[in-house]
């Protein structure tokens, strides 16, 4: 029975909790009538276009001790690695060259000064050497206001931070009960990361241990309450030497993650038309083709892993990660033959910036 969807957001309405739990929930007749109305809305809002951001991973050296990754703090069966300045500036113009319009660099989260200072030489090399061409999107957690003002002076304008569930009690379960893992800094860093000027990403985990549909119907929400311009959301995998895997009996089965994520994400993209959502890479770890799946319920952007590739297996967030290569120029061409099979076209050398980011400016006129 189609009981709340039959008046609300499939026909363009304002949607109620009710009807956001029973589309996230959804299976069979009205999993594929959302499909069907989200592929129409980015078509529509964002158009035909999938863009690019090569993912560079640089580092897995973590203060945080979250019981859900793999390179928490206290994991110490993982070998620790900081790229060098050189070779991080290097992957990123080898984006740059190969026509990525723009990259992500994210890392294990570390507020030290030589951090931060790293970050801020690596942004003005990249800046300097593509003549301020190459997009740098940044995903390097939760830092001082000093620190996300000097990163967004050398060139970032681009930040993600998800604040991972918007259930506070199921928060508590999943992160240490401390000052290091409080949600509420978390979304203060989101909330001073746009006054800074940065397009502002956020998102959440799907499937997490004893989470239910009201709670991700709860988290759309909270998305749209924070007016963020991106989102990347996908299944939470479990990881053995966390903690958390201890709570596995709990689990959806892995199909069940999967299509809830492309709910959430079709259900999101009704709420948010303007936005840009990503297709997560969590999602292709449980189907080879799962991010280019999510582009047809609602996602427009594609973040390829062109970390080099020896440092691929240290960077675990999960268990399963994919390892396949994606910085050659067959996996380009390959990945462009599958995009336009699903009737979209691949962007090259644009920033793909977030059309809402736009919107909320010209409103503030
Ligand atoms: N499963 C899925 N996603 C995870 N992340 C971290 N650990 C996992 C996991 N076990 C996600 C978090 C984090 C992002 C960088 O990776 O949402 O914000």
């Amino acid at each position: 029975m189609l009981k709340n969807t039959e008046t609300g957001i499939l026909l363009g309405n304002p949607p109620s909790r009710a009807e956001l739990t029973e589309l996230i929930a959804s299976s069979g007749k009205l999993h594929a009538q959302l499909k069907e109305q989200a592929a129409k809305v980015t078509i529509l809002n964002r158009g035909n276009g999938v863009y690019l951001r090569g993912l560079i991973e640089l580092s897995n050296i973590c203060i945080k001790d979250c019981y859900y990754c793999g390179i928490r703090k206290s994991n110490n069966k993982t070998h620790r690695y900081l790229l060098d300045e050189d070779v991080i500036v290097e992957t990123a113009l080898y984006a740059f060259k190969n026509h990525y319009g723009s990259v992500v660099l994210q890392s294990g989260e570390r507020n030290d000064s030589a951090f931060v200072e790293q970050i801020n030489r690596v942004l003005s090399r990249i800046k300097n050497e593509t003549e301020g061409k190459l997009g740098i999107t940044l995903s390097l957690g939760e830092q001082s206001e000093e620190a996300y003002n000097q990163w967004f002076k050398n060139g970032a304008h681009r930040y993600l931070i998800r604040f991972e569930t918007s259930n506070q009690e199921l928060y508590k379960k999943i992160h240490p009960n401390n000052e290091t893992h409080s949600f509420n800094h978390r979304i203060e860093c989101l909330k001073l990361l746009k006054k800074i000027g940065y397009q502002t990403g956020t998102g959440v985990m799907i499937g997490l241990p004893g989470q239910t549909h009201e709670d991700l119907a709860n988290d759309l929400l909270m998305i749209k309450a924070l007016d963020t311009d991106m989102v990347g959301m996908g299944p939470y995998i479990e990881h053995e030497f966390t903690p958390l895997y201890k709570e596995r009996g709990k689990l959806w089965p892995l199909k069940q993650r999967f299509e809830t994520a492309l709910n959430m994400i079709a259900t999101l993209r009704l709420l948010m038309p303007d936005i840009n959502i990503a297709a997560s890479t969590a999602l292709q770890s449980i189907d080879p083709i799962g991010r280019e799946k999510a582009l047809q319920w609602g996602a427009n952007i594609i973040m390829p892993n062109i970390t080099p590739s020896k440092y691929r297996d240290d960077y675990l967030l999960y268990q399963n990660k994919p390892f396949t290569n994606e910085s050659g120029d067959d996996f380009l061409s390959s990945l462009k033959l599958r995009i336009n099979m699903s009737g979209k076209e691949l962007v090259l050398d644009e920033w793909g910036d977030s059309l809402h980011f736009f919107n909320r400016q010209q409103k503030r006129k």
